[in-house]
């Protein structure tokens, strides 16, 4: 028997200011998302901002429904949003915020395991590292490089895919 470790590297900033302007406009953009999110039953806002290769950024946020499964996550909003648009976009960075009145966010809220295994195909599919900020707008913000720093066990099985872009 043996134990392995995975070693993830990720950024911390201390706040907003610390960021390069280009992530502090993109963090900006997800807070912007914020407003379209359709979240009456939790309560909980969720926006994000995509920066593809070509300068165009794409937003999204949470949209909820009555029948609570049929809701979407604001990141698989936005990434299939891209996807719907231009399956050969590629992806740069992407901004995530959130935003409740019922408390105080402290931490900057992570994305869910289904939204990992989504961003991590389009990383796949693009063969370049997706950048990944989690904005708190209360301060803390984490930054990583790449996917697979957040789902390092990631489904993939090529032999599955008969993709055609
Ligand atoms: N939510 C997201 O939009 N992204 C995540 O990664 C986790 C959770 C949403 C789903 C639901 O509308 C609300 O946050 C509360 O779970």
């Amino acid at each position: 028997m043996n134990v392995l470790n995975f070693n993830i590297s990720y950024e911390t900033y201390e706040n907003f200011n610390e960021l390069s302007e280009g992530d502090k406009l993109l963090c900006a953009k997800a807070e912007e998302a914020l407003n379209t999110s359709y979240s009456p039953y939790s309560k909980f806002k969720v926006g994000t901002a995509i920066l593809l290769e070509n300068g165009e950024v794409v937003l999204g946020s949470n949209q909820e429904n009555v029948a609570y499964p049929s809701g979407l996550c604001a990141e698989r909003v936005a990434l299939f949003t891209i996807g719907a648009a231009n399956p050969r976009a590629v992806i740069k960075s992407m901004a995530i915020t959130a935003y409740t009145e019922n408390f105080e966010i402290k931490n900057p809220v992570t994305s869910c395991g289904a939204c990992l295994q989504v961003m991590a195909e389009f990383e796949q599919k693009q063969q370049s590292p997706i950048n990944v900020i989690f904005y708190c707008l209360n301060g803390k913000i984490i930054k990583v490089k790449g996917i697979k720093s957040l789902l390092p066990f990631v489904f993939v099985e090529d032999r599955l895919a008969n993709i055609i872009i």
